[in-house]
């Protein structure tokens, strides 16, 4: 995450750029970094791996301008080589950058003759905007450049870049966001409004395609090459509030996040076109023909994407799948380690029982996997191999965003085994890809909808208790529906398999127990309804999240679900977040630290 400052009359721009960082270190801080340029000093460039507080930022006292960065790593470990700022070979530009630039490969290909220092995708842009100006008749100009190389770039991003002897800060957001602000003396522009928020509220957002040049004489925005005006806004939430995106709760914000979040997990992973994915895995040679077994180890919600994929893995990788709670995991009898993965699905990569897991799968002899949101953690280390969700960092306790990027890597994990094993056939592959492709359209539809879900919890959030449930690939979401209300609102909530109903939970079905059930593709919606319906007989209300077009007239409350194959009932499960939110927020609870929780679990 960026934050940068023209101080124009400051004196001190390091450190406000410094504060910035601070202000922003919620978001990400596994490294941080600045490039301060003073007209006597030149570029000065300072970054360390670790949190911000680990950053000395350099005393530039004649700096008019500078740009920083903290980082949530998605290419490279965070090293201070990784750490942003990254320069290109002279060393006169630097460049801060969220987002992922899909074609750094390709692009890193052309500089054969540049000299990296780090393993991001972000350092090909200072070495991409050195060869345009290298190529420009005159010194060249750095708008220009940034212009030039920004329409090369694949993927989401936001980027900021000085120059030594340049008086402007270049900017340019595509998918990642940028925020301009401006006050008498300095203008600022940071991913986020938290960053500069105790020196101005009046803010200038950009929008995807903007590329714009900061300097004391003011700010200029260009949008397909023409100047435009994009107004400015007074941002009137307090500093705690904005942290959290203008909602009241981490969690909520989480939530919302889904659609930007899964971007970024499917981002450069899916190939429609020839119906494959690719995770960048290294499996040894003839490892995945042989493959008899993949176990998942997780615990919690990871457990329930864990549940989600070993389904996939079973129709689309061919490979008998279970799941084992990790605390509970041994590696049996009868099973062949050298043909068995052990996926350990964990979003903080620390969780004590799952590392405890796949410690006793290594001493097995099996291979070893891990599905993480965090680099550098504990489980990358003890495992084979390791693809990384790339939802960013995750706050609220309870676990929204990260879920639904464990299932879409899951997912393309399963494309990825099945087509490799000749297993799945590109023309069976390429729906389950554009269910993923069209997933986070989806998941917005749901976002859009979010009054029907807060009515509904307002209306039975008063409830003795809630049954969720589904079929097949709604079990697990059926199971995540329930943890989430419990674990925040308090209220006792049970998931399980619809069919399960009448073999004794109907038993405590009264009108004071809603049930709430996952009626899409790829959980048996019809089958689900019947059972539905006998928990309706008995006086429940049924609250359904039913695929679009499907009909089922005498739900209480129908949530419709774009059509996205079997990543369907994985968008019903934002309905779902939302239902558990607006319970637990109308009855006041501590929702983004609920009681006895805690986010990192290192204890077994
Ligand atoms: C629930 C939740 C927990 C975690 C579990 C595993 O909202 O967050 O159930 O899913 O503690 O954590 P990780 O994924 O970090 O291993």
């Amino acid at each position: 995450d960026g934050a940068a400052g023209d101080g124009g009359g400051f004196a001190r721009v390091g450190d406000i750029v410094h504060e910035g960082l601070h202000n922003l270190e919620y978001r990400g801080y596994d490294s941080a970094g600045v490039a301060l340029v003073g007209e006597a000093s030149g570029l000065t460039v300072a970054k360390r791996s670790g949190e911000v507080d680990n950053l000395t930022v350099p005393d530039v006292a004649d700096a008019a301008l500078g740009i920083g960065h903290t980082r949530w790593s998605t290419h490279g470990p965070p090293t201070d080589e990784n750490a942003h700022p990254h320069t290109d070979c002279v060393g006169d530009i630097a460049v801060v950058h969220n987002g992922i630039v899909e074609n750094h490969e390709a692009l890193k290909a052309e500089l054969s003759d540049h000299e990296f220092t780090s393993d991001t995708d972000t350092e090909v842009i200072p070495h991409l905007i050195e060869e345009e100006l290298a190529a420009a008749s005159d010194a060249g100009d750095l708008l220009d450049a940034v212009r030039a190389v920004e329409s090369r770039l694949e993927g989401s991003y936001a980027i900021c870049a000085v120059r030594e002897d340049d008086d402007r800060i270049v900017v340019a957001r595509r998918g990642s966001p940028l925020v301009l602000g401006h006050d008498e003396d300095a203008t600022f522009v940071a991913s986020d409004v938290t960053a500069f928020l105790e020196h101005t509220r009046d803010a200038t957002y950009l929008e995807d395609g903007d590329v714009a040049s900061l300097s004391a004489e003011g700010v200029e925005v260009y949008a397909d090459g023409e100047l435009v005006d994009r107004e400015t806004e007074t941002v009137t939430w307090e500093a705690d509030a904005a942290e959290k995106g203008g909602y009241e709760h981490y969690m909520r914000k989480e939530i919302h996040e889904q659609p930007e979040s899964l971007r970024q997990t499917i981002a450069g992973r899916l190939d429609v076109d020839a119906g494959d994915a690719d995770l960048d895995t290294s499996f040894p040679p003839g490892f995945l023909a042989d493959l008899e077994e993949i176990q998942i180890v997780a615990c919690g919600t990871s457990n329930y994407a864990g549940r989600y994929a070993a389904q996939l893995f079973e129709d689309l990788s061919g490979v008998r799948a279970t799941v084992e709670t990790a605390s509970e995991y041994e590696f049996g009898a009868g099973r062949s380690a050298d043909r068995t993965l052990v996926v350990a699905v964990t979003q903080s990569g620390e969780t004590a029982d799952t590392l405890g897991a796949i410690r006793r799968a290594n001493a097995a002899g099996a291979r070893t996997f891990a599905v993480t949101n965090t680099l550098g953690s504990t489980v990358t280390r003890e495992v084979d191999d390791t693809a990384f969700i790339r939802a960013g960092p995750e706050i609220g306790v309870a676990a929204t965003k990260t879920f639904a990027s464990q299932v879409a890597t899951l997912a393309m994990l399963a494309v990825a085994i099945g087509r490799e094993r000749g297993a799945l056939a590109a023309a069976d592959a390429r729906p389950v890809l554009e269910g993923l492709r069209d997933l986070p359209g989806a998941v917005q539809q749901v976002l859009d909808n979010e009054d029907a879900v807060r009515e509904a919890a307002t209306e039975y959030g008063d409830s003795e208790a809630f049954f969720f449930v589904g079929r097949q690939l709604g079990v697990p979401v059926a199971l995540e529906g329930a943890l989430k209300l419990k674990e925040i609102s308090y209220d006792h909530a049970e998931g399980f398999a619809a069919g399960e109903l009448k073999h004794g939970p109907l038993a405590l079905v009264t009108p004071e127990t809603p049930v709430l059930a996952v009626l899409t593709e790829g959980g048996r919606a019809d089958e689900t309804m019947n059972n539905v319906t006998e928990a309706q007989t008995r006086g429940a209300p049924a609250i359904g999240c039913v695929s679009a077009g499907d009909k089922y007239a005498t739900l209480d409350v129908s949530l419709p679900v774009p059509d996205v194959g079997v990543v369907e009932p994985l968008v019903a499960n934002v309905y779902l977040q939302l239902f558990a939110y607006h319970v637990a927020n109308d009855k006041g609870r501590s929702i983004d630290k609920p009681r006895n929780l805690a986010k990192s679990v290192t204890v077994e």
